[in-house]
């Protein structure tokens, strides 16, 4: 049983600010590592859930990253598209510890499910 196990996936510092960091599941969605301009973390399933684009590739702006395929925005605190749009990506469970990065590993193992 995995639950409750955290995986170190290094400095919050090396996540560029308003951009993020892939982390890379085995048989599955990679998974987008955000920061926001006020230094917050988030992890997302690295698929947009209208036609799959890597939100990896967006842009942060307040808790949402816009979309690079069509700009929807989705909410990084719950995947959710904003606005008009619907649709939700899967959200992994991440937290700060010292300054590193750890997200939740059962959720990771889901992801790629
Ligand atoms: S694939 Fe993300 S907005 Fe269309």
């Amino acid at each position: 049983m995995l639950t409750g196990e955290w995986l170190d996936i290094g400095w919050a510092d090396e996540i560029p600010v308003r951009g993020s960091r892939t982390v890379q599941v085995e048989g599955g969605d990679d998974i987008a590592v955000f920061r926001t301009g006020d230094g917050r973390v988030f992890a997302l399933a690295d698929r947009c859930p209208h036609k799959g684009g890597r939100l990896s590739q967006g842009i942060v702006h307040g808790g949402a990253v816009a979309c690079p395929l069509h700009n929807w925005r989705i909410a990084l605190a719950t995947g959710e598209a904003l606005g008009e749009d619907k649709g939700c990506t899967p959200v992994i469970p991440v937290k700060l510890s010292g300054g590193r990065v750890l997200i939740c590993r059962a959720s990771t193992m889901q992801a790629a499910a």
